[in-house]
């Protein structure tokens, strides 16, 4: 039986520690200030942003919530992220996505200033984590490598099997296994004999957007297996991309859904919003 990473317990003690960053940087006479924009009525992503203003008002950072209609215009939204780079009281800027159909992403992204960008999706910030040098962490994978320190788990010289190539997951989340050494492989769609991939890796992380993608066979003896999946099965419950009841017999850490990933994204948000005033 597999060790469960407890990702509600390291989203505790790190945010602890950004808690009394916070305080730190008030007694400086700084303000910590995250603005959220919605877009639409997405029930999944008002769930997202419900929880990171949460996550704010729990550390001591104030949130600055922006919900406009789903007819809002490009130019709309961009005159909005302009206004919001030119505010003192915000420290980073949220655009939660996905934005209407009719809106170019990532033209809203790019009108994000990189030093308020505490998603790291502005290419600027994509471009320091390929070097290694950033500021901003992508949040779900950093919230990964902050699981994976606390419990131990080296990556160096692991065999790291990433499933998913999104900008937001799977691209940044090899570079950061690459940055602690791994050897890293990222598997998607077109990938021909997955399964045969998946068996060889000591470190699978699952991000495809399917529940139950991932099964039992497809996984090594004793490998470490991340789930960054938040579907919904048939009965609406929400569930990771992998057959945790299965795989956990074989894999010798396994991450939950929920409890696992979840709680260290909105943590490694609220963690890049501080590095924004601190820096
Ligand atoms: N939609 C799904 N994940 C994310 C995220 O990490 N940030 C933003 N802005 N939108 C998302």
């Amino acid at each position: 039986m597999a060790v469960i990473i407890d990702g509600k317990e390291v989203a505790r003690e790190k945010r602890e520690q950004i808690k009394a960053r916070v305080e730190e940087l008030k007694k400086q006479g700084k303000s910590v200030g995250l603005a959220v924009i919605i877009v639409g009525e997405n029930p999944a992503s008002r769930v997202y942003v419900n929880n990171k203003k949460k996550g704010c008002l729990e550390v001591g950072i104030e949130s600055f919530e922006y919900a406009l209609p789903e007819s809002t215009t490009e130019e709309e939204l961009k005159a909005l992220v302009e206004k919001l780079n030119n505010d003192d009281r915000v420290n980073g800027i949220l655009c939660q996505l996905p934005l209407p159909k009719h809106i170019n992403e990532d033209a809203v992204i790019n009108t994000i200033s990189p030093e308020k960008d505490v998603d790291a999706f502005h290419p600027q910030n994509v471009g320091h984590i390929m070097i290694g040098d950033y500021t901003f962490l992508p949040c779900t994978p950093a919230g990964i490598m902050e699981m994976l320190k606390f419990y131990n788990i080296s990556v160096s010289g692991k065999k790291c099997v990433v499933i998913g190539r999104s900008n937001i997951v799977g691209k940044p989340m090899a570079m950061l296994l690459l940055k602690e050494n791994g050897t890293v492989e990222i598997c998607h769609s077109r990938t021909e004999n997955l399964k045969n991939e998946t068996l060889s890796a000591d470190i699978l992380v699952a991000a495809v957007g399917k529940t139950k993608f991932v099964t039992e066979d497809m996984v090594k003896q004793g490998a470490v297996v991340i789930d960054v999946g938040m579907n919904r099965d048939e009965d609406g419950k929400l569930c990771g991309d992998v057959d945790f009841i299965n795989v956990e017999k074989k894999a010798s850490y396994i991450t939950p859904v929920p409890g696992g990933v979840g709680p260290m994204t909105i943590t490694m948000l609220l963690e890049n919003t501080v590095r924004a005033v601190e820096k």
